[in-house]
């Protein structure tokens, strides 16, 4: 049986040369099945807006979406470490705000940390919510909040200042109390200098092999998604064309009137009583 995974876990993970696992879920089944799977991170992740939601992006993902489908993803968990994302402008505005609402994740949703996006200048926030006995992870490069500032999905970190500049933040994180930091769309000799520069674990996406773990969007990794996946992305199944197929064959059948058969009748019927 799979141990709790709990903050020092990961650190352990990390000091030992062990790869951290981490994937996204967004309800009971797909909470549970990743933990049955024996990953080590379970993350709520505000791409719920994309890949469940039917959103464009994650910034109309609001913090009731979260705690609702977190509360579900946390009934399915029992070994992962069970994060959940702050959306969209619920930790930017104040600190205060912000704890407020990272405590409303982990006492009406479970969650037993929070992720927020954003480098320095998120770090007195960091630092106020970890003060207050709640986990929390860093998430720097690609920031998809930040989508419009960005101008896009690309790599982050190509300019040498832009490079440092990312490798002082994910220090600076460090210091003000975050557990783990994930590093999204870097270049793969950036996310190593970073992972070096920390002592905390570092979870790449689209960020190479030599950071202290990987995590992927569900929907990616399963094959449950209408458009191209980013370069990274492996995708592990092609569940969507399955459930498709499945569905598809299910009218045919209904159409034919070969379902139900026999097989899926109750057979017999009590005699009236008298
Ligand atoms: O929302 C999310 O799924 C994430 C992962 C890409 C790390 O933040």
């Amino acid at each position: 049986m799979n141990e709790k995974v709990r903050i020092a876990t990961l650190r352990e993970r990390r000091e030992a040369g062990g790869r951290i696992v981490m994937v996204t879920a967004y309800d009971y089944p797909t909470g549970r099945l990743a933990d049955e799977a024996g990953v080590d991170v379970v993350l709520v992740g505000d791409s719920l807006g994309n890949a469940v939601l039917g959103f464009e992006d994650t910034i109309p993902v609001t913090l009731d979406h979260m705690i609702h489908h977190t509360a579900a993803v946390c009934r399915g968990v029992e070994h992962a470490l069970l994060v959940a994302d702050m959306p969209f402008m619920t930790y930017k505005i104040t600190s205060e705000e912000a704890l407020r609402n990272a405590a409303r994740l982990i006492q009406e949703g479970g969650a037993e940390a929070v992720k927020l996006e954003g480098g320095r200048e998120v770090c007195p926030t960091v630092e106020r919510i970890a003060e207050a006995g709640i986990p929390v992870m860093g998430h720097i490069g690609l920031t998809p909040q930040s989508i419009h500032a960005l101008s896009g999905y690309s790599v982050q970190g190509k300019e040498a200042s832009e490079a440092r500049r990312l490798v002082e933040d994910a220090r600076l994180l460090e210091r003000a109390g975050c557990f783990a930091v994930v590093l999204e769309c870097l270049a793969w000799s950036l996310a190593r200098e970073v992972t070096d520069a920390v002592g905390i674990p570092t979870i790449g996406i689209g960020a190479g092999a030599e950071c202290s773990g990987q995590v992927l969007v569900l929907a990616d990794l399963l094959g449950m998604t209408f458009s191209k996946p980013a370069k990274f992305v492996k995708r592990y199944a092609d569940i969507g064309a399955d459930i498709r197929l499945a569905i598809r064959t299910f009218a045919n059948e209904v159409r034919e009137g070969r379902y139900p058969g026999r097989a899926h009748a109750y057979q017999g019927q009590k005699k009236a009583a008298g």
